[in-house]
């Protein structure tokens, strides 16, 4: 399994560190095998697109991935990709360190102007957890709400329900087997540490999150190419599912999916864990009223301030591990105000008072518009999202295998 030392645990479901400034992430990338992404792949981002890059790039919020260039070098040359995420679906309502993958995908969206495919896993959920077939469906078009009032565009993005779209889809269903052929359970308990008593829908169910990797496995949007390339922003606890992905992918003709990873969003307990939706003080949800995000802030979120303000003002707090500061870094856009206030409250001048204040009215402002766009999304417009069909976007038919040999033919003897 994937333990990074002593102490991090770091899989699709379980994170766990006992350090207060939370998972190692260097070694994480080296446990894993991506790359750390630097200053000269920010730069070269900046240059291609012409767009300063998201601050969650800036401060390190995505911070390892595989294949990058590779997609650079595509838009470069005005080729086409495609972006896939996902979430499983375990509760009605999603909490803010949910929307953070999504808050970036529509950045990535918007910047490249590329399709992207959603899958929500109730699936997943209905195998893991104590749900219905029904509940696990449900909440899956409940959190499509969420996720469209990210202000994903409807003319680029396709969501689907596992449970409802790949029953109707012949296409994926033949790339899920292809991939189900080619994994041996010795190779998943190597990866996602099964076990004997797992029951045999967790053993295959990584080849349902592998095969929207592949673009084959939407002929409505890609018009039957399976060579479209694929970038998945995920949080880096989902890298076990694409790690298995791009190792299998060769052997199916397809292309590997690039990725782009996220550190967690921390609890606000402290960095130790990631939020769970199932304890309702550990996260601010998307459905919280503004007292709720004012209370939950002052009485929860772990402090790296004094014990007393005389105490902090003579050392001082400790960003590292104070939740607010954290919480700021994720959704504070203006990174002058953010270093005067990582400055003032390490000096011990500013006050975990006042920084928990600046949040608080941050957060409500976010929530509060997500919550009017979600209040005034219809459900039509929602089934419209879930509908199979093709986006704005063309693409040439693919070459009859007859053809591509032909094109081979004449390559190689112009090349004699
Ligand atoms: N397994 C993920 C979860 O539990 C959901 C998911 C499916 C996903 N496909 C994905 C997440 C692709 C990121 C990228 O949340």
């Amino acid at each position: 399994m994937d333990k990074v030392d002593e102490d991090d645990v770091v899989n699709p479901w379980e994170v766990a560190t006992s350090s207060a400034t939370g998972v190692d992430y260097d070694k994480l990338i080296k446990r894993f095998g991506s790359t750390k992404i630097d200053d000269a792949l920010l730069q070269r981002i900046e240059k291609v697109t012409g767009k300063p890059v998201h601050h969650l790039l800036r401060r390190g919020k995505f911070f390892s991935q595989r294949d990058m260039h590779i997609i650079l070098d595509l838009y470069e040359q005005k080729k086409p990709f495609y972006l896939y995420t996902g979430r499983g679906p375990s509760s009605d309502s999603m909490h803010m360190g949910h929307l953070i993958p999504f808050i970036f995908t529509k950045w990535l969206q918007d910047t490249f102007d590329v399709p992207l495919v959603i899958q929500l896993t109730d699936d997943e959920k209905y195998l893991w957890k104590d749900l219905t077939l029904e509940q696990a469906n449900h909440m899956a078009f409940e959190n499509a709400k969420d996720i469209i009032a990210c202000g994903f565009d409807i003319e680029k993005t396709f969501i689907f329900s596992d449970l409802d779209f790949i029953s109707n889809s012949p296409a994926f269903y033949r790339n899920m087997c292809r991939v189900q052929k080619l994994v041996t359970y010795n190779q998943v308990k190597g990866i996602f540490g099964f076990g004997d008593s797992d029951c045999i829908g967790k053993i295959s169910f990584p080849a349902i999150q592998a095969s929207p990797s592949f673009s084959s496995s939407f002929p409505e949007i890609f018009n039957g190419r399976s060579d479209i390339p694929c970038l998945i922003p995920c949080a880096i606890d989902q890298d076990p599912y694409f790690r298995m992905t791009r190792d299998v992918a060769p052997r199916m003709n397809c292309l590997k999916p690039a990725l782009i990873h996220s550190t967690f969003f921390p609890a606000l307990q402290g960095a130790q864990t990631k939020m769970s939706a199932s304890d309702p003080t550990s996260s601010i949800f998307v459905t919280d009223s503004d007292k709720q995000i004012k209370d939950k802030i002052n009485k929860y979120a772990f402090s790296g301030g004094g014990a007393t303000v005389e105490e902090h003002k003579e050392k001082g707090g400790n960003c590292d591990v104070d939740v607010s500061f954290q919480y700021l870094t994720f959704f504070m856009e203006d990174d002058d105000r953010l270093e005067e206030i990582r400055k003032t409250y390490t000096s011990g001048e500013l006050l975990t008072g006042f920084l928990k204040k600046e949040l608080v009215e941050i957060l409500q402002k976010l929530v509060g518009e997500h919550r009017q766009r979600r209040a005034s999304l219809t459900d039509d417009v929602v089934k419209q999202f879930m509908t199979p069909r093709k986006l704005k976007f063309d693409y040439p038919p693919p070459t009859p295998p007859s053809e591509k040999k032909k094109k081979k033919k004449q390559k190689n003897s112009k090349a004699v």
